[in-house]
């Protein structure tokens, strides 16, 4: 073939050679372990490399989520019954369900091309949130806090309205792990009901909005969710080259003690050292030169349906646990309201099962002294897992937003503050909160 038509080839046809690792065939199972051999066994496959977990071992009597490749499918159904474990499908072909996921491309300067019933591309989230700002030029403003691995832009976004009482900041994170596609999506579902809220007919809506400042990181590990898109749908983690890392067990908050693991193939390798990425370096950098006066942090996740509280790494509920329970119980309530989808709230310990470390919102809340973190663990509970097809994505953010508005109802005249020092030996302090 003439040597010119080759590279005409390579230069026009560059999807051929996409590297897309597919999934067909490949089944989402889940297995409840009963007793400690179950456990012991969940946890030697976390060493193998045809398992991928959405859903990790931690206590008896939770779940497990774990997609097995076609060649391994019936060697592990067989271990699991010599077992005496009990395994059930969610989903058949996880490459089918991941098929359904469409993504949309959003048309510069057409702000009705961006919604809530596709996904979308980083670019065209970040191209969608520039457009937003020149819309609302003296409300909404779009910084790069920092850059990826891959040199890519992490944007932060600001929110302060007009008339706002600005009495105190809320810091709200999407896009840390890759796959979780439905985080972004919410997070800029969040930023459109805010930027509009002084055009709301819901009064309490726009006195909450006109309440605090507002910043958003809608896509705080762009490099893996870029890659979650061109290469590995199930890729979670950034895209250091070294060795790709966790960023939410990247957070020097009881780093590497519990949860992690150091080896860098690992789905949750937590790095060589408390924030030795890029991206949680600028997240931290960020989150500190925000730190007067925040009162209120969330992270965004899936899946599970959790409202997660600190702290990750114990076992026991310290300082503001039982204020904060309270106040997601109610939050709780406000979700189930529009599709009855049901919340569980606690710790990791409680919810998931299994502790972890290095978490962003321990840290922000151990170190900066931040009175109200919540990890939220979006839809849905395993039946499609971060499958979730695109129809769910608006039910998801309409009910999500009720309950974060739950939570954001001012419940003091003033900002509330975490008196005390977060004890670093037993995460115990002696201070409660004081208002
Ligand atoms: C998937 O597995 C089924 C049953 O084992 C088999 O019949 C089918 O050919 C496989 N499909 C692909 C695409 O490998
Ligand atoms: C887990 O792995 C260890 C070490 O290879 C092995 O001795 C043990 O039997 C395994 N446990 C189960 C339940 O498979
Ligand atoms: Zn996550």
């Amino acid at each position: 073939m003439d040597i010119n038509l080759i590279y005409f080839l390579i230069f026009f046809f560059p999807i051929s050679f996409c590297d897309c690792i597919k999934f067909y065939n490949y089944t989402l199972y889940r297995g409840i372990p009963v007793d400690a051999k179950h456990l012991e066994y969940f946890q030697n496959l976390t060493e193998v490399e045809y398992v991928n977990f959405w859903r990790l071992p931690g206590r008896l009597f939770k779940p497990v989520d774990l997609v097995v490749d076609p060649e391994h499918k019936e060697l592990f159904l067989k271990e699991a019954n010599n077992l005496g474990l009990y395994i059930t499908t969610l989903i058949e072909d996880v490459q089918k369900a991941f098929d359904k996921q469409s993504v949309k491309q959003y048309i510069r300067r057409k702000m009705e091309s961006f919604d809530w019933n596709d996904y979308y591309r980083l670019n065209d989230i970040y191209e969608w949130l520039r457009d937003l700002a020149n819309t609302y030029p003296t409300e909404m403003k779009v910084n790069t806090i920092g850059r990826s691995h891959e040199n890519r832009e992490i944007l932060a976004v600001e929110i302060t309205l007009k008339g706002s009482k600005m009495r105190s900041k809320v810091i709200v994170e999407g896009g840390i792990h890759a796959r979780e596609w439905i985080s972004p999506a919410f997070v800029t579902y969040f930023i459109n009901e805010l930027i509009h809220a002084p055009y709301s007919n819901d009064t309490e809506f726009k006195d909450i909005a006109m309440t605090y400042e507002w910043f958003f990181v809608p896509v705080l590990n762009p490099d893996g969710y870029e890659y979650s898109h061109t290469n590995n749908r199930m890729w979670r983690k950034n895209r250091n080259q070294m060795g790709s890392v966790d960023l939410n067990r990247n957070f020097d908050h009881a780093f590497g003690t519990t949860g992690v693991s150091f080896r860098m193939s690992s789905d949750t390798f937590c790095g060589l050292r408390a924030f030795s990425e890029p991206e949680s370096q600028a997240m931290a950098s960020f989150i500190e030169s925000k730190s007067q006066q925040l009162e209120y942090y969330f992270a965004f996740h899936s899946y599970g349906q959790y409202m997660i509280m600190p702290y990750a790494n114990l076992k026991a509920h310290v300082e503001n646990f039982d204020t904060v329970y309270k106040m997601c119980s109610e939050a709780k309530t406000k979700i189930a309201e529009k599709y009855n989808t049901a919340y569980t709230i606690g710790t990791a310990f409680d919810t998931v099962g299994y502790m972890t470390s290095g978490v962003s919102g321990c840290w922000v809340k151990a170190k900066l002294r931040v009175p109200y973190v919540v990890t939220f663990e979006l839809r849905d509970s395993g039946y499609h897992g971060f499958s979730l097809p695109p129809e769910k994505i608006r039910p998801t953010c309409l009910e999500t937003m009720d309950g974060v508005l739950s939570l954001l109802k001012p419940r003091t005249k003033t900002y509330a503050r975490l008196e005390g020092k977060y004890n670093y030996d037993s995460g115990v302090t002696t201070n409660r909160q004081i208002t």
